[in-house]
């Protein structure tokens, strides 16, 4: 009868040795060892091991702190108060230009607001009192002081939004509301809500 001590490891009817169990794989990590070479092994292992760790904390810290900061949107108001119509002069007005995206406009007819859109592909154009006109730095689009495209190639003037005034004689704002002036089609410049006119 063959004795099983001296089959090969892994011969067919041989038990598999056990796998050791974790605290004595850490405990053979953590051990002191003579061997220059297990020792090197071993340190290596406990850099492993460490990381391992410190990367794992790491991430459930993250995880935590996480929690303290929802993932929110933070979306600019769309209606909002701007003033009484006496504190804007002749001309373009643009104080809420950072704020709000926005340029006051008062003109012979009354005061309007301009969505600072450039219609061609969106950009913020920059208003140059000097040449009195809105410039467009993305693709040179020139628009008048009322918004109205001249050159460059937006397709149609910046849009406008909805004004009205409130109880208390303050300008409101609603952003949401655009007057536009689509190509080809008539102008909404003029619709109640787009202008505060005799103000
Ligand atoms: S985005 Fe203004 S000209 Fe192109």
């Amino acid at each position: 009868m063959a004795n099983s001590t001296l089959e090969p490891p892994g011969a067919p009817g041989q038990k598999p040795a056990p796998k050791p169990s974790l605290v004595q794989a850490l405990r053979s990590i953590f051990s002191k060892t003579e061997d220059p070479d297990e020792s090197r092994t071993i340190t290596r292992r406990r850099r492993f091991v460490m990381a391992a760790v410190l990367g794992t904390l790491g991430v459930n810290l993250l995880m935590f702190l996480r929690f303290f900061f929802p993932r929110a949107l933070y979306e600019p108001k769309t209606k909002f108060l701007i003033g009484y119509p006496s504190d804007f002069g002749f001309g373009v007005d643009t104080k809420f230009q950072k704020d709000f995206r926005i340029w006051v406009v008062r003109n012979t007819e009354g005061i309007f607001v301009i969505s600072a859109i450039c219609t061609h592909l969106g950009c913020t154009p920059d208003w140059k009192p000097s040449e009195n006109k809105f410039k467009c730095p993305c693709h040179g689009s020139g628009y008048d002081p009322e918004g109205i495209n001249f050159e460059g190639p937006a397709p149609r003037p910046m849009d406008r939004a909805h004004v009205e005034l409130n109880p208390e004689g303050q300008i409101v704002v609603d952003l949401s509301h655009l007057y536009s002036w689509p190509k080809g089609d008539p102008s909404q410049f003029g619709d109640p809500g787009a202008i505060l006119r005799n103000v």
